[in-house]
C-alpha cells in the first residue's frame, strides 16, 4: 500500500514561516498505525520532530491533528486515514517544533486543580476505603491520559487559554471533587466559581467528540456546575 503524507515543518528558530512538507511511503501495511508511518518518515527525514513513548494510547505524548481532526498517532490505523494524510500540531498550543507543541499551561492548569486527594481528617493505618457504588462514580473520569486532545480541540480553550482551564483539567477537576474519599469539595468548587475558569464551556462537545479514550469532559462540566449550584442552594 502506498500513501502520501503533507507534515507541518516549523521551526520557530530557524524558519520564517511555517510550511507544509510532502512524504511518500511505499510497502506500508494497512493494520500499521499512523505513528509508525511518522516513524518511517523520519528514517528517510531525521529532521522532523514529534513526540511518542508507549505506541498503545496510554501515555498521551503523540496527540495531533490528522485530517482536521485531533487524535493520538499511535492508536490510528493507516487504514482508515483519506490519502494525502494531512498531519499539524495540536492547534491552540504555541508550536516548539513540527508537531511538536508547548504544554506548559495544560500543565499549569492540571496543577492548578490540584490532583490529588486532599484529607483533612487524620489518614488512616492502612487505606482509605471506598464502596463499589462509590468507586463507579470515577468511571469515565480516571481514564483520561492527559494527551490534550479535547482541550485543542475546544473553541472557549482557543480564545481564552490562560483563562479558562479547559476541558482535560475540569475532567481532573471532576475526578477529585467526585472521589468520596476527598475532603476538600467545597474549597474545589469555590476555587472553580470564576467566570473563565470553567464557565467558558458553552457545551459545544467537541472535547466529546475527539477524545481518544471515549471520554466527556462536557459531562463532566456539566457535574461540577450542578455539584455548585447545589453547595450554594
Ligand atoms: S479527556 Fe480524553 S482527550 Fe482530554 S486529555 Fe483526557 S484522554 Fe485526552
Ligand atoms: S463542551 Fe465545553 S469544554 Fe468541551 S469543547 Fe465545548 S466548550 Fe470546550
Ligand atoms: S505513544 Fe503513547 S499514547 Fe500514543
Amino acid at each position: 500500500m502506498e500513501m502520501r503524507f503533507s507534515v507541518f515543518r516549523y521551526n520557530p528558530e530557524t524558519d520564517e514561516a511555517p510550511r507544509m512538507q510532502d512524504y511518500e511511503l511505499r510497502e506500508l501495511r494497512p493494520d500499521m498505525m499512523l505513528l509508525d508511518a511518522l516513524k518511517l518518515i523520519r528514517a528517510q527525514d531525521e529532521t522532523l520532530a514529534f513526540r511518542s513513548s508507549c505506541g498503545e494510547g496510554v501515555c498521551g505524548s503523540d496527540g495531533m491533528n490528522v485530517n482536521g481532526r485531533n487524535m493520538l498517532a499511535c492508536i490510528t490505523p493507516l487504514a482508515q486515514l483519506k490519502s494525502p494524510v494531512t498531519i499539524r500540531p495540536l492547534s491552540g498550543l504555541p508550536v516548539v517544533r513540527d508537531l511538536v507543541v508547548d504544554l506548559g499551561n495544560f500543565w499549569r492548569q492540571y496543577r492548578e486543580v490540584q490532583p490529588w486527594l486532599v484529607r483533612h481528617d487524620p489518614l488512616p493505618e492502612v487505606e482509605l476505603r471506598q464502596s463499589p457504588e462509590d468507586r463507579e462514580r470515577l468511571d469515565g473520569l480516571y481514564e483520561c491520559i492527559l494527551c490534550a486532545c479535547c482541550s485543542s480541540a475546544c473553541p472557549s480553550y482557543w480564545w481564552n487559554p490562560n483563562r479558562f482551564l479547559g476541558p482535560a483539567a475540569l475532567l481532573q477537576a471532576s475526578r477529585f471533587i467526585e472521589d468520596s474519599r476527598d475532603q476538600a469539595t467545597a474549597e474545589r468548587l469555590d476555587r472553580l466559581d470564576d467566570a473563565y475558569k470553567l464557565f467558558r464551556c458553552h457545551t459545544i462537545m467537541n472535547c466529546a467528540d475527539v477524545c481518544p479514550k471515549g471520554l466527556n469532559p462536557s459531562r463532566a462540566i456539566g457535574q461540577i456546575r450542578q455539584r455548585m449550584l447545589k453547595q450554594f442552594i
